[in-house]
């Protein structure tokens, strides 16, 4: 096992093992992907993996020898204790229903089994079986007797299977099974955020005006989910409260999605409770329709046109300036999109809102108008500003990220002050 948590956090070890089942040729791609991430992968197989893809291939793609019995791995003589050592996680990716109820009941017959038997590691076990294999109560009480001891298990999906049957079995998309790897990696070691809790708004909020018609703002929400990703990857807990957009929830984040400002105001609020550190990306409504209508509006009708070309609105409430009146020694940041006097304004609404930072961009710039996946911000603090250069939103999210934790450690370190 990786000692130092510098081994860990440059490159983490993942000990692959496949075992006999079709979906053995996605391990070659699981590895890649896992390699890509910057992992360091070896390979042990069963010796019905063998008959699907051959050791050859695994050699080829780990760069290492693949450890295919207990007597003939060529970096050690006893290869289950040293693999089981090696690696930082072991994944085992497909698991068949035989080996599954081979580790369940502690059964070591053979290099794969045996090395799982010594690993003392985080292990992940990915299934892939006929559904009615998956279904078998055999099969689901030893499911449950891996996952009572800590073994995490990437559900398979559904559809049709290889054996032509439909159902529960399909072995989970490579990049969901790599992600929860990765995932899992990244939560071996204290980092950043480690047991801390982090709220992020992204995206627009839609107002209803009808049920076909609504008021929207051109935000994507690359930000927030950029910065969801990035407060993930320094060890928070996230919940992403996220309004309408096209993106794809970062793995491991909890998503709460809402529609209009009214919702997220309430779902930011409730999240709020539990948080350290609440980040206010969205672009929310600063009006929302009086009287939305109950049915489409038609503009033939006179009531119904009168109520569309004169449309009453109403203030929403403001989710920063509250979460900041409530924040004590929590940490809150808002965003202020800005094409005109971006410093005045952004100063302003650090000093109207109370919130700890503003993060001003001036949304008239090509390098960080909405939709592009770069930034160039300016962070206000009563402190002063602080002007960052062009930067993708991945970066800009670690930037704001690290500034944040920063923060929060010294609002820790003033209470702790303050009681003693
Ligand atoms: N915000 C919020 N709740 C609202 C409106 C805005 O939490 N109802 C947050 C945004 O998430 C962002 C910041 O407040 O962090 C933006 O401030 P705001 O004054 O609303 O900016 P604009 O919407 O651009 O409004 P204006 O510049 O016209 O004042």
């Amino acid at each position: 096992m990786a000692t130092t948590e510098e081994q860990v956090s440059q490159t983490p070890r993942v000990l692959l093992c496949v075992t006999g089942c079709i979906a053995a040729y996605k391990a070659c791609e699981v590895l890649r992907g896992l390699q890509r991430a910057g992992c360091d992968v070896r390979v042990a197989m069963t010796e019905d993996a063998c008959h699907f893809v051959g050791g050859t291939t695994f050699e080829a793609l780990s760069t290492h020898p693949v450890a295919l019995d207990l007597s003939t791995y060529p970096d050690s003589s006893i290869p289950h204790i040293f693999l089981s050592g090696w690696a930082d996680v072991a994944l085992v990716c497909p698991c068949t229903a035989n080996v599954l109820a081979k580790v369940a009941a502690g059964i070591a017959d053979d290099c794969v089994t045996s090395t799982l038997l010594a690993c003392d590691i985080p292990v992940l076990i990915a299934p892939a079986m006929n559904n009615r294999m998956w279904a078998n109560q055999a099969t689901q009480a030893n499911l449950t007797t891996l996952i009572h001891r800590g073994i995490e298990v990437i559900s398979p999906d559904t559809g049709l299977l290889a054996c032509g049957d439909t159902g529960t079995g399909k072995l989970a998309d490579v990049s969901d099974i790599v992600n929860q790897t990765l995932f899992r990696i990244s939560r071996l070691q204290p980092s950043l955020l480690s047991n801390k809790r982090v709220l992020i708004t992204a995206g627009p909020t839609h107002e209803a005006i009808d049920p076909v018609r609504y008021i929207a703002n051109r935000s994507s929400g690359k930000m927030g989910y950029a910065l969801a990703e990035a407060a993930r990857d320094a060890g928070a807990d996230v919940v992403l409260i996220s309004g309408p957009t096209a993106l794809t929830a970062p793995y491991g984040v909890e998503v709460v999605y809402v529609e209009s400002a009214a919702q997220m105001y309430e779902a930011a609020c409730k999240a709020f409770e539990q948080a350290d550190i609440a980040i206010l990306s969205a672009a929310v409504a600063d009006y929302t329709p009086q009287h939305p209508a109950d049915h489409k509006l038609k503009k033939q009708h006179e009531q119904d046109r009168s109520l569309l070309s004169t449309l009453a609105l109403k203030e929403t409430d403001d989710i920063l300036a509250e979460l900041s009146r409530q924040k004590g020694s929590r940490v809150v940041i808002g965003f202020a999109a800005e094409t005109t006097d971006l410093l005045t304004h952004a100063q302003e609404k650090l000093m109207r809102k109370g919130c700890d930072l503003i993060v001003a961009n001036d949304v008239s710039r090509q390098d960080s108008t909405f939709g592009s996946d770069t930034n160039r911000i300016t962070i206000l603090s009563p402190e002063g500003e602080e002007q960052l250069p062009t930067m993708s939103k991945a970066q800009v999210a670690k930037e704001l990220i690290i500034r944040a934790a920063e923060l929060l450690k010294e609002n820790d370190s003033g209470c702790q002050g303050e009681v003693s």
